[in-house]
């Protein structure tokens, strides 16, 4: 039985296939059994009215590559989510380069929403139309081109899903996590304690908390430090806010 407080999520492509596997498995899949996310799938050439259920056609002004045509998308998202507006209670998210990048806080707050569609951008891009009249918001998964919104859609949905309560096991997991306080997560060890030379460090096998977070705490540091100092810039930047 799915939880009234469920999360509901539908997802607008044009290869359905590709998600099957992806949302019945794993940690999505679980938490689709738990009845804590309900995740539809829908083929957005179910909107075409043509014989060839065309979804994309040539840019105005010449270019390479196609474009995705309006009327399907347009009215998908609006039976799907209805009409953009104040009155409507779902967010609708188009994956898409030249959206607003993706971050931890940002999937936090999407976490927060009742119901989303992600609708999935394919070729050369989106009709500017799709965007204006029915999209809330434009999101990137980073600064890379892949050719469409389907893999950028998976990374947002896992991200959201196993923030969801009840998802994961141990909600410390989610709370303990470095990017939350932005910073990157220290090295982590498990059984054997040596293996091909390499030991564990001592510390963590101490078994002093304190010392164990200590450590683990410089380690994160010190690698965030190292490797992107942009995050603790960052850090600091919204304190000033
Ligand atoms: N579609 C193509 N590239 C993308 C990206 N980096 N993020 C989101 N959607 C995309």
């Amino acid at each position: 039985m799915a939880d009234p407080a469920a999360i509901r999520v539908d997802v607008i492509t044009i290869f359905p296939g590709l998600f099957e596997p992806f949302v019945g498995e794993a940690m999505l899949g679980i938490a689709r059994d738990k009845g804590l996310a309900r995740i539809a799938v829908h083929d957005l050439r179910d909107w075409t009215r043509d014989r060839h259920r065309t979804v994309d056609d040539a840019p105005y002004g010449g270019g390479p590559g196609m474009v995705m045509k309006p009327e399907p998308l347009v009215e998908a998202i609006e039976q799907i989510a209805g009409p953009k507006g104040p009155e409507r209670r779902a967010r609708v998210v188009l994956l898409a380069p030249q959206g607003r990048r993706l971050d931890q806080t940002h999937l936090e707050e999407l976490a927060r929403e009742e119901h989303l569609v992600l609708v999935c951008g394919r070729y050369e891009g989106v009709d500017q139309r799709v965007v204006d009249l029915a999209v809330d918001e434009e999101v990137s998964i980073g600064d890379y081109v892949l050719s469409g919104g389907e893999v950028p859609v998976m990374v947002l949905l896992e991200g959201v899903v196993r923030l969801l309560p009840g998802v994961l096991g141990n909600p410390e997991s989610v709370e303990s996590e470095s990017f939350a306080e932005r910073l990157l997560e220290g090295p982590q060890y498990t059984r054997p304690p040596e293996y091909r030379g390499l030991e564990v460090p001592e510390v963590l096998r101490s078994g002093h908390h304190a010392e164990v977070a200590r450590w683990r705490r410089q380690r994160a540091v010190e690698r965030t430090e190292e490797r992107r100092p942009d995050l603790r810039d960052g850090a600091r930047g919204d304190e000033e806010r």
